[in-house]
């Protein structure tokens, strides 16, 4: 079976209504979402604070696609056993919350979860070379983390670029994360990302009443990258 790199859209909840988790996750994967993406903060590693295990454990039966949970916490090892409990798909770690990467990948796999890797916007390619057969995807951060709604930061293009070729054929995503539209969605299909993160450009102007719109925004982001790729 050959590896799917078609485009998926991955609604980041941080952009959701707070008080409605439940049925904001219905009704984005009702209108088309690929994948639930689940942003965990800490307050250290980035300058906010959002959710514990048991909050990931109480979206767990709300989603029906893939649950990617995406830790900006440091440090990241003593958690994530307490992530795949709560039932993650996906556990992705910042290159930048300890020491060992190399270690934390191993224990993401050891869980039976796929094991996504991290890299902030200053953060070289370099830097994950050596654990790509650890990977399942690498994540590119085009906004530094800790916020939705903020713009993204375009010399990742060339870095994403740079990482399509690195990867090959190997049976990894790229995802992309952060101040991801319509417009900078063509920008980095074309560069060869095939998971797009999004929250404010995916909620903006819908709620659990009116969910269509998310349909349509999401619709947007996926169309400008599908197209994209056409005339790439
Ligand atoms: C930021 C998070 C992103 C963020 C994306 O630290 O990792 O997933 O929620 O939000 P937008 O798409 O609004 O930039
Ligand atoms: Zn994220």
């Amino acid at each position: 079976m050959s590896f799917d790199r078609s485009i998926k859209i991955a609604p980041s909840i941080l952009s959701a209504d707070f008080a409605d988790f439940g049925r904001e996750i219905r009704a984005i994967e009702d209108q088309g979402a690929d994948w639930v993406h689940v942003d965990v903060m800490d307050g250290h590693f980035v300058p906010n604070l959002t959710f514990g295990p048991p909050a990931v454990k109480a979206f767990r039966p709300h989603v029906k696609t893939f649950m990617d949970v995406h830790l900006m916490i440091a440090p990241v090892d003593p958690y994530i056993e307490a992530y795949a409990e709560a039932g993650a798909d996906m556990i992705t770690a910042h290159v930048e919350a300890g020491p060992h990467i190399h270690r934390t990948l191993q224990a993401i796999r050891g869980t039976g979860k796929k094991a996504g890797v991290a890299l902030n916007p200053g953060t070289p390619l370099e830097a994950i070379e050596y654990v790509l057969d650890l990977a399942d995807m690498v994540l590119i951060m085009s906004v530094n983390p800790g916020f939705g709604g903020q713009k993204f930061i375009h010399s990742q293009v060339d870095k994403i670029a740079r990482l399509r070729g690195m990867i090959g054929d190997r049976p990894i995503h790229i995802q992309v994360d952060g101040g991801v539209d319509p417009k900078t969605a063509a920008l980095v299909a074309k560069a060869g990302a095939d998971v797009l993160v999004a929250g404010s450009a995916v909620f903006k102007g819908g709620s659990v009443d009116a969910p269509q719109v998310y349909g349509e925004n999401m619709r947007a982001i996926r169309d400008a990258a599908e197209s994209a790729l056409k005339h790439a």
